[in-house]
């Protein structure tokens, strides 16, 4: 079969396609079993393409196989494999190749199926050298076109990945940023009492050219006390480096007794007491708690710090519990303009429970401020005083202990914070039951 084409001297000159970006020359491909219409194409796309010819279907598809074709023109007429079969077996090899099929006395249906294989084009016979070169152009430019979508898409994948990353990256850096500002926070209180009573010490020491008995009695006395704290500030760091590895916390059981024992020995010396009433009523039947002691003693002593700095005039501040021996009716735990609730979702609702409560008498939480509260580095305070960070320690402390937090607080009358956490049988040791 023959196709009448120009004669290549007289070829009129049409613009030169541009060329693809990844390969300096597209890869076209020209499929006719007759070798008059093979070599026209040949002189036509020469010096532009790089040109692979095929006799056969046989050959085309090992060409196929060897080459990133860009381009194919083939003619539906063949005699052995038609057209219309090379394109289906080519397809497969070279899914996203452009197609032109050049056609002579085709039925629509041969021309359908041809769409049906994505050929981009069809030529009728006799086509001039402007109509072919003008097909094959175009069809070599959308396949740049396509190259571009697909790097871009692919860059743009690879994008969002770093930023993926990225945001993950930066996650680990604030809460490492948020551990060690909690650290410093946390520490910060017993420090405050080590050096109030190291000033003691100095003070008392100065004045003495011998000690007595008594003075020897004050002195062991304030060294316990710094021994203790200073043995918080290593739990502390501790607790926090722990969870920086994520190890998780030392779930030891203790006795909530015990805890509000050596909670009390803390606020009765603690700096924020001043001349505030305080009171600490233990539980009337000790119990268990699922948290590690070090982090109970945190969470309390934040909310009494709070109660007691809540107001520079001098009121009263509680501390109390009871057990919980049924599971809480949670549909109660709803927020409110005076009412605040933390975890009630995702806390251990199962029996016994530790309830637990801070309060006082202060001026009471505005419900403008209420929401805000326990944000990392909100405070209500001035810089010198506050950081923030004492109510968000303690959410974090409560999440992690699967229990739930309820604010209630009322203008002029006070603010209570009340805390349940999962309880557990108490392991006593021998000597130290209370
Ligand atoms: N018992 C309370 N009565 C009134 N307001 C309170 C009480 N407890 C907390 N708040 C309010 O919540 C804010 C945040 O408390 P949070 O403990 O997180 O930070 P802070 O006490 O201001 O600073 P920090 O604890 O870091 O020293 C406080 O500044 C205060 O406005
Ligand atoms: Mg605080």
């Amino acid at each position: 079969m023959s196709a009448l084409v120009d004669s290549p001297v007289s070829v009129s000159p049409v613009p030169v396609p541009p060329r693809p970006a990844a390969k300096p020359r597209g890869i076209l491909l020209v499929v006719d079993d007759e070798e008059g219409p093979r070599m026209s194409l040949k002189v036509i796309f020469k010096d532009t393409y790089e040109l692979l010819m095929a006799e056969d279907g046989v050959r085309a598809i090992e060409l196929a196989q060897q080459h990133d074709i860009d381009v194919a023109i083939l003619d539906i007429r063949m005699a052995g494999m038609s057209g219309i079969e090379v394109l289906e077996r080519l397809r497969q090899v070279r899914p996203d190749m452009e197609a032109i099929m050049i056609t002579a006395f085709e039925t629509t249906d041969t021309i359908r199926q041809a769409l049906r294989l994505r050929a981009c084009d069809y030529i009728n016979k006799p086509f001039d050298i402007a109509t072919i070169r003008n097909a094959v152009s175009q069809a070599m430019q959308r396949r740049v076109l396509e190259s571009q979508v697909h790097s871009s898409a692919d860059k743009v994948r690879e994008l969002l990945t770093e930023l993926q990353n990225r945001s993950i990256e930066e996650q680990i850096a604030k809460t490492h940023k948020d551990i060690y500002a909690s650290i410093l926070h946390d520490i910060n209180g017993p420090l405050t009492v080590v050096s109030g009573f190291v000033q003691l010490l100095n003070k008392k020491l100065g004045n003495e050219s011998r000690l007595e008995t008594e003075d020897l009695e004050f002195i062991k006395e304030r060294l316990r006390i710094i021994e203790r704290q200073v043995v918080n500030c290593i739990e502390i760091q501790r607790r926090y480096l722990g969870f920086l590895r994520r190890q998780g916390n030392d779930q030891t059981h203790a006795g909530v007794n015990q805890l509000l024992h050596d909670l009390e020995q803390l606020v009765r010396v603690h700096p924020s007491l001043q001349e505030n009433e305080f009171c600490l009523t233990p539980l009337a039947g000790d119990i268990g708690v699922k948290v590690n002691g070090t982090d109970l003693i945190q969470i309390l002593l934040n909310l009494s710090v709070n109660a007691f700095q809540c107001t520079p005039l001098p009121h009263r501040v509680e501390i109390g519990g009871e057990v919980e021996t049924a599971t809480l009716d949670l549909t109660a735990f709803k927020d409110g303009p005076n009412d605040r609730f933390l975890n009630v979702e995702n806390m251990h609702n199962v029996a016994p429970l530790v309830k637990l409560w801070v309060s006082d008498t202060g001026p009471g939480i505005p419900p403008e401020v209420l929401p805000k509260i326990f944000q990392s580095y909100f405070t209500t305070k001035g810089p010198s005083q506050g950081t923030g960070l004492g109510l968000n320690i303690v959410q974090r402390l409560i999440k992690e202990g699967h229990g739930a937090l309820h604010v209630h607080t009322q203008r002029n009358e006070g603010t209570t914070f009340t805390i349940y956490l999962p309880g557990t049988s108490l392991v006593r040791e021998s000597g130290s039951a209370r």
